[in-house]
């Protein structure tokens, strides 16, 4: 296994360009079992997750080719329905082949998602909204089985909300099953993600009949069967996040590009809070650094709020700002993982009942830390290149799974990060 090895406390310049969206890919690419045309999907990020993703697909009978950023795939066969658990406990996201596996060809069986480090995470909400369409649902042996009644799915209003509000994956999987269902579906409570939205724009490219896509309220008219798909996916909200706050804790005047401004709204105002100014371009942020920077309260809460993703780099900033800052953590209580290894670099950080409180100190010095999921990862390669000293930080496959070739383009700003291996990995220390 390989680390990163991080020497902190240099400024960083010029400018980064953001990679395509892994959440939106995850469900786009799963719309390639519902065509019997070709798909090509355009802006894919070289990821481990989208590779397990094209893996799952290949099980299901569909045939794909990957070069560069573009992805074309065609459904080969239809022989195998069921979507493996040795792939789907890789990746939780696996589970967004249900719906457009249930509406492709009627019957179908996908394994439970493992649990992970964020903590429990039900698809409660994913089976309820199929159920609602007509589907037959049994858990079996560790695995979803879903079969589609005699005439075919029929369009149902359902109500989607959960504890936690609305489900990014239950609404796209809602959302897919209903596009071939007979009528119309209306989906109260749906989440509104910009990477919902991308489905969504990606499917009705298709010839699916969807609106109120973006709103709590979608409606699908269900249609018989849908088109080639020649897809573009949205840049990377989580990652232009992440590197925003990347030029705020580095004090660097760094520029973003080909994003999307209009959907960094919140952590813009955060950190406008902070006294950290961003300048929005059409397609571009610039960092307006501050030598010190002030204190903020936040609530992680589903889009348009700040997003969950973009805790853990959050609460690097808020460990060296000047004064208590509060995060709190409403979509996975226990996604506090980063506060430790943060500690081990100098925080004052404590935690309790899903709410940290971070306590600003004025510096933190380089440790030997480990990634414990890919947001994690990426407050922790924040942390390092403010911190004074070397950080090494084990266990990067999680970060591998969401941001691409992150070392080396974070060295074209300036950053001191390199790859090394993990000599002191203890074997079978595997995450
Ligand atoms: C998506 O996961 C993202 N993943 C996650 O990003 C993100 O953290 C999450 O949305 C929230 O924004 C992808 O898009 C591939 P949810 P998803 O269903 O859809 C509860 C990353 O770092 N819930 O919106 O699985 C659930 O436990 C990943 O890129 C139910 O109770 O998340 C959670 O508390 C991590 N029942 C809340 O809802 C359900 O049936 C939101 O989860 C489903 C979810």
């Amino acid at each position: 296994m390989d680390c990163f090895l991080i020497r902190g406390g240099r400024r960083l310049s010029g400018s980064i360009a953001v990679a395509g969206s892994k959440n939106a890919a995850l469900p786009i690419l799963a719309v390639s079992l519902m065509t019997g045309e070709p798909c090509r999907f355009r802006n894919i990020s070289q990821l481990r997750d989208i590779q397990t993703q094209i893996k799952i697909l290949n099980t299901l009978g569909v045939e794909s080719h990957w070069a560069g950023k573009v992805v074309e795939t065609r459904v080969r066969d239809s022989y195998n329905s069921t979507a493996p658990y040795e792939l789907v406990k890789t990746m939780r996201a696996g589970v967004c082949v249900l719906g457009p596996l249930l509406a492709a060809r009627g019957e179908c069986a996908v394994s439970l998602p493992g649990g992970c480090n964020l903590g429990e995470r039900p698809i409660d909400l994913h089976l309820r909204g199929l159920e609602a369409l007509g589907a037959e649902i049994s858990i079996e042996g560790g695995y979803v089985k879903a079969k589609a009644p005699k005439g075919g799915l029929r369009g149902a209003e359902i109500y989607l909300g959960g504890k936690f509000g609305s489900s990014v994956l239950a609404t796209d999987n809602v959302m897919c099953a209903a596009v071939l269902a007979k009528g119309v579906t209306v989906i109260e409570c749906a989440a509104c993600e910009p990477e919902v939205v991308d489905l969504a724009d990606c499917l009705n490219s298709m010839g699916a009949q969807i609106s109120g896509h973006g709103s709590p309220r979608i409606t699908i008219k269900g249609v018989k069967r849908l088109k080639a798909c020649d897809w573009s996916v949205i840049p990377d909200r989580i990652e232009t996040a992440t590197f925003l706050i990347a030029g705020a804790i580095t004090r660097s005047p760094i520029t973003i590009t080909g994003c999307r401004p209009e959907h960094q709204l919140a952590t813009i105002d955060v950190l406008r809070q902070m006294g950290i100014r961003v300048e929005r371009g059409r397609t571009s942020l610039t960092v307006v650094p501050a030598e010190r920077w002030k204190t903020a309260e936040v609530t992680t809460l589903p889009y348009p709020a700040f997003a969950t993703d973009v805790q853990s780099p959050m609460l690097a900033l808020m460990a060296l700002a000047e004064g208590t800052s509060i995060l709190t953590e409403r979509i996975y209580p226990d996604r506090f993982m980063t506060a430790a290894e943060l500690r081990r670099m100098g925080a004052t950080i404590s935690v309790a009942n899903g709410q940290a409180v971070v306590q600003g100190v004025p510096r933190l010095t380089g440790a030997p830390v480990m990634a414990s999921d890919l947001r994690a990862g990426a407050a922790l390669v924040i942390a390092g290149m403010a911190a004074e000293g070397e950080t090494r930080l084990s266990r990067i496959y999680h970060i591998e799974r969401g941001y691409e070739r992150l070392d080396e383009r974070l060295r074209k700003l300036g950053a001191a990060i390199e790859r090394v291996a993990d000599e002191d990995a203890a074997p079978g220390a595997a995450g």
